[in-house]
This record gives structure tokens, C-alpha cells and sequence, in this order.
């Protein structure tokens, strides 16, 4: 598939309409979120991985994310998760990345640390702290870092309070897993900032007491953020757009508030941070979705939209809206109110992979047809329409 052939003939709405950051132009503007799938071995990307985001690019998303690519192995959540600290990554990635681009996608990769909350069981196979029945399986603990040592949630393991020398060496990992990305061709590279991980627990009062440079006032607590955007911008070509994701609020009593992130991301936009990604939560407990489920009441569709819509109304950053985003029609009603600039999936696409082949036959019902659709797959439909069909009763 050629790039040109993943553009509509004349968009009409908002949705399908192209959008550029820095150099990079991306065809629509439906990303796919970045998803752990807990199926990597030693951090490398397979054939699973490939299947799971090549699906995307194929049935036409703008651009396709990996899942976080984690900088450091004590960064990992658990044994399963992906990898960017060796070059032995790269090869699969550069696999997946090619595929992606040769549908007209373009290629994103996350990369990330999840600080305290490592060493822990995948999500599926209970999401506790790994333990001695774990390590009898093959899966032994590891002590997990943090800017202070205590627990991001009941039960998890203690971390190690960082040093300020172990600071600037972890500064130093996401600059060599973004020089490891930017080599494997990627065209747009976020930073996790968010859901209760390693960066996000400095900047969060709730994840960050400490008493010198690293912590303290908003200002101390930015700090480490601040410099892994200089590290990564430092590594990261200048025609290349980056993003962070945010915790835009912890939603905990005393915790980093809407303000906060306004302050944050103009500090961020000042380093060279093109978009910010408006997630939210995960301080304390396991996922930031798992702080939605212990509510205990129904989340509302486009949650965090709200977020992303502040953030680009006051400063005027791009912002990547996520979280239940479900229908074409909700997706375009957040670009055309100008909400945000582009719109995520995760758990949507899980259900439909095919979600923005079918929204481009909602929204664009004359450019939208077969033509949108691979070759291989919308001659044939298209010729069964020709052909029409008869009910069988
Ligand atoms: C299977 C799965 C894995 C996820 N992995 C990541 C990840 O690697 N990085 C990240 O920032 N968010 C991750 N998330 C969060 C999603 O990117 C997204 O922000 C969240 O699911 C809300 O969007 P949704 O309502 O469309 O699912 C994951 C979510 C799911 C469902």
C-alpha cells in the first residue's frame, strides 16, 4: 500500500482530515493508543506484537503506537514487557515499524519507566507483587525505584529510594532508548509520564516527598521530567515530533491538579514537546483503569477529553485526547469542538480493529467506499455490492 493511497479523496470531516507535527504528516486522525500486550520475552517484540499493531495500519489508522518500550529492565511492570535498554530490541521493532509506514501509517513508539510499580504479575494473571510462588515459576522479583521508598499501592513491593546519581543515570536511559528508537525509524516517539510510573511519581505530590532538589515545591518535583524531555529532545531528530503523556490529575485529595499540568506542559512545550497526550490517574493502585474500577461507578464516555481541551484552549499545545473514545461520531464531535487535535484508542480498537475503516464509511459515505479499504480486501466487497444480495427468508 502506498502513503498517498491511505488518504481519503476529499475529506470532509474533521476526522479524516490530515494533521502535521514538525516534519511528520499524519493521514487522519485516529491513533491507536499505546497497549501492553505482557508477551514479550527478555523485552523483545514478536510476532504477536507484530500482528497486533500491523492490524491497525492496515485498516487504516493514522498512526500506530507501540506499546511502552521501557528504558531500563527494573523499569518493567512485569517479565512480559517490552524492552528498549539493548540494541537486540531494535530488530523486531524496525520490522513492525516498516510494516506500519508501508501502510501509510505513521509509526509511533513509547518509551518509559514504571518506577514503583514494577515487579509485578500481568494484569491477567492477578496484577499483585511477584512473589516466591512466582519465582518458583521462573518469575523472580526485583526491587523496584522510586523517587521515595514507599508503596504505590497495598501489598507492593518496597522501592529504593534514588539517589541523585541514580537519577541522572535513569536521564541517561531514556536518552539512549530514544537514540535506540530514532535508529529503528520511528517518526513520532512519546514519553509515559503518566498512570502512577516513574515520572509521574516525581511530579506528583503524592508520589513525591522528597526533601532536595528532585522534590519539594512543583518546581523540584518537575524537575526530573524537565530534564528526561531535554535528554530525549537532545536524541530525538529535529523533524520528528514528541509527545508526553500526562496524568493531567491524580483525582486524590492533595494530589497534582489541571493547574499543575497547565505549568508542566508549557515547561515541556519550552524543550521541544510537541503534544501532550491527556491521560489521567494511576498515583496509587495498580492502573489508572483500575483506579476507574475501584470507584465502583460507570466511567463516562470521552473522560479525560475534558483534559486535553483545557490544556489546548489555554496554551495552545496540540493535545492527544484518550480514554472511551467509542464512535466516529464522538471522535469527530471532539475535533470539530476543537477539543483536541488528534484522538486515541485502546480498548476500542481491541474490539474493532477495523474501527477506522468502518468510521471512514460513517463520515465519509462518498470518499469513504472500498476504495478507502486495502485493495485485497475492498475490490471484493465492493464487488458483492455490485452483485447485491438477496435475504435468505
Ligand atoms: C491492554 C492495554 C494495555 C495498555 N498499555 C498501555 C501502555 O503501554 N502505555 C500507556 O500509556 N497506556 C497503556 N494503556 C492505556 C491506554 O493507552 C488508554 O490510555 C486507556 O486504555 C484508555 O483508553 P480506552 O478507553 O480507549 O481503552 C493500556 C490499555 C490497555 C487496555
Amino acid at each position: 500500500m502506498s502513503a498517498a493511497a491511505s488518504d481519503l479523496a476529499r475529506p470532509r470531516s474533521a476526522l479524516f482530515s490530515p494533521f502535521e507535527l514538525r516534519g511528520v504528516r499524519f493521514p487522519n486522525r485516529v491513533v491507536i493508543s499505546p497497549m501492553q500486550m505482557y508477551l514479550g520475552r527478555e523485552g523483545m517484540a514478536n510476532d504477536w506484537h507484530f500482528q497486533h499493531l500491523a492490524k491497525y495500519a492496515v485498516a487504516r489508522a493514522g498512526c500506530v503506537f507501540t506499546e511502552v518500550l521501557c528504558v531500563e529492565p527494573r523499569g518493567r511492570n512485569t517479565h512480559w514487557d517490552l524492552g528498549i535498554w539493548s540494541d537486540a530490541h531494535v530488530p523486531p521493532l524496525v520490522r513492525i515499524r516498516e510494516f506500519v509506514e508501508s501502510c501509510g501509517a505513521v509509526p509511533a513508539a513509547q518509551i518509559g519507566h514504571c518506577g514503583g510499580k514494577a515487579s509485578r504479575q500481568r494484569p491477567f494473571d492477578g496484577h499483585g507483587p511477584l512473589g516466591a510462588a512466582d519465582a518458583a515459576r521462573g518469575e523472580p522479583p526485583w526491587t523496584p525505584v522510586g523517587p521515595i521508598a514507599e508503596p504505590s499501592a497495598p501489598d507492593y513491593h518496597l522501592p529504593h529510594e534514588l539517589t541523585v546519581a541514580e537519577i541522572a543515570a535513569l536521564v541517561d536511559a531514556f536518552g539512549a532508548g530514544t537514540r535506540r528508537v530514532a535508529g529503528a525509524g520511528f517518526r513520532f516517539l512519546e514519553v509515559h509520564a503518566a498512570h502512577g510510573y516513574l515520572i509521574h511519581s516525581f511530579y506528583s505530590p503524592i508520589g513525591n516527598r522528597r526533601q532536595d532538589g528532585y522534590g519539594g515545591d512543583r518546581r523540584g518535583r518537575m524537575r526530573f521530567a524537565l530534564e528526561v524531555a531535554e535528554a530525549v529532545r537532545g536524541e530525538w531528530p529535529e523533524d520528528r515530533p514528541l509527545s508526553f503523556r500526562l496524568s493531567c490529575v491524580d483525582a486524590v485529595d492533595g494530589g497534582w491538579e489541571m493547574e499543575d499540568t497547565m505549568v508542566l506542559a508549557r515547561e515541556l512545550r519550552e524543550r521541544g514537546v510537541d503534544a501532550i497526550d491527556c491521560s489521567s490517574r494511576g498515583i496509587r493502585g495498580a492502573t489508572s483503569l483500575a483506579n476507574l474500577e475501584a470507584a465502583r461507578r460507570p466511567a463516562r464516555a470521552g473522560y479525560q477529553v475534558p483534559y486535553a481541551e483545557a490544556l489546548r484552549h489555554e496554551t495552545g499545545i496540540p493535545t492527544m485526547a484518550v480514554g472511551l473514545i467509542l464512535t466516529p461520531g464522538q471522535a469527530e464531535r471532539i475535533l470539530v469542538r476543537g477539543q483536541a487535535d488528534l484522538v486515541l484508542l485502546a480498548r476500542e480498537a481491541l474490539f474493532d480493529p477495523h474501527w477506522t475503516l468502518r468510521a471512514a464509511r460513517e463520515l465519509e459515505p462518498d470518499a469513504g467506499g472500498w476504495d478507502f479499504w486495502p485493495p485485497s480486501w475492498g475490490w471484493w466487497l465492493a464487488q458483492r455490492d455490485r452483485i447485491g444480495v438477496e435475504p435468505d427468508d
